[in-house]
């Protein structure tokens, strides 16, 4: 698919907060048509104040608006939302693209009615805005491709879903290296990248990505309230070792997906 054909559609994000806010500046530095993005979020006065600043307000609209009238949803709620957001009743003409660490790509079908789904798990906003993000992705179409593309995202597809949680704790890299220094952990890397080798590559580039100032700032637009990032440096906080830590994340990732 060629850009001219992917700025035809009307993308629908749901949930404008770090990750959402983000895709939308990134889109519309690429060239991507305003008039075919919209918003939502959940009322926050700090969101619309960053909305306001970032010039997206005429962009707001409601999830039903955004359900009705979207070719591409994206959703970019915390997990433990998304079950809140109620039925879409969509059908395959509509493509959703879930950046939500946790939540299957069954319960994401179930609920929304495309079979249409790709779950991608990139790693903070911050990487989007400067297109450097790395992403892990689990099923692919052209819409999505194509969209990554324009993103500027390092892709790398797994084959099965359990693998993306591998990615899910790649994505929070950036952050945890902003925290950790990560030649003083290589042996942690080595040992929890046993069960998905890919973690190895992923992390190296991951630590490319941590910034030389403002590495709290950074650390804070990474870490979702409640989310796989939060839960890796409350255990490094707390004086568990990379390891543990990055375990830790995999188990809060476990109980996001199990989130009624
Ligand atoms: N941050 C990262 O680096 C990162 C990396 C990979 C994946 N993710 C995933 O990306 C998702 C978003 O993360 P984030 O850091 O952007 O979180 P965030 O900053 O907390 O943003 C979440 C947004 O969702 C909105 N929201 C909540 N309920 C809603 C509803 N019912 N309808 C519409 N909007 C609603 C919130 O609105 P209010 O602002 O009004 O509360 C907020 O703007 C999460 O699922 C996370 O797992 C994040």
């Amino acid at each position: 698919m060629i850009s001219e054909d992917f700025f035809k559609y009307n993308i629908g994000i749901i949930g404008a907060g770090h990750i959402g806010q983000a895709l939308a500046l990134k889109l519309r530095d690429i060239g991507f048509p305003t008039d075919n993005l919209k918003l939502s979020y959940n009322g926050s006065i700090f969101t619309f104040s960053d909305l306001y600043d970032n010039e997206l307000v005429d962009n707001i609209a409601d999830n039903s608006k955004i359900v009705d009238t979207s070719d591409i949803i994206i959703v970019s709620v915390p997990p433990q939302m998304f079950k809140k957001l109620g039925e879409f009743n969509l059908d395959d003409s509509t493509t959703v693209i879930s950046f939500m660490a946790g939540v299957k790509t069954s319960d994401i079908k179930k609920q929304t009615g495309s079979s249409n789904v790709v779950r991608v798990i990139p790693t903070g906003p911050d990487t989007i805005r400067d297109s450097s993000a790395i992403a892990g992705v689990y099923n692919s179409c052209d819409i999505a491709d194509c969209m990554f593309d324009l993103l500027g995202f390092d892709t790398f597809n797994v084959e099965c879903e359990d693998d993306l949680n591998y990615m899910i704790i790649a994505g929070c890299l950036p952050a945890v290296f902003a925290k950790v220094d990560y030649d003083e952990n290589i042996d942690d890397i080595k040992k929890f990248s046993e069960n998905f080798p890919l973690f190895m590559d992923v992390a190296k580039k991951a630590n490319d990505l941590v910034p030389s100032e403002g590495r709290d700032e950074f650390i804070k637009n990474t870490a979702t309230k409640g989310g796989v990032t939060e839960a890796i440096i409350e255990a490094l906080d707390g004086g568990m070792s990379l390891f543990d830590a990055l375990n830790a994340g995999l188990d809060r990732n476990i109980e996001l997906s199990k989130l009624e």
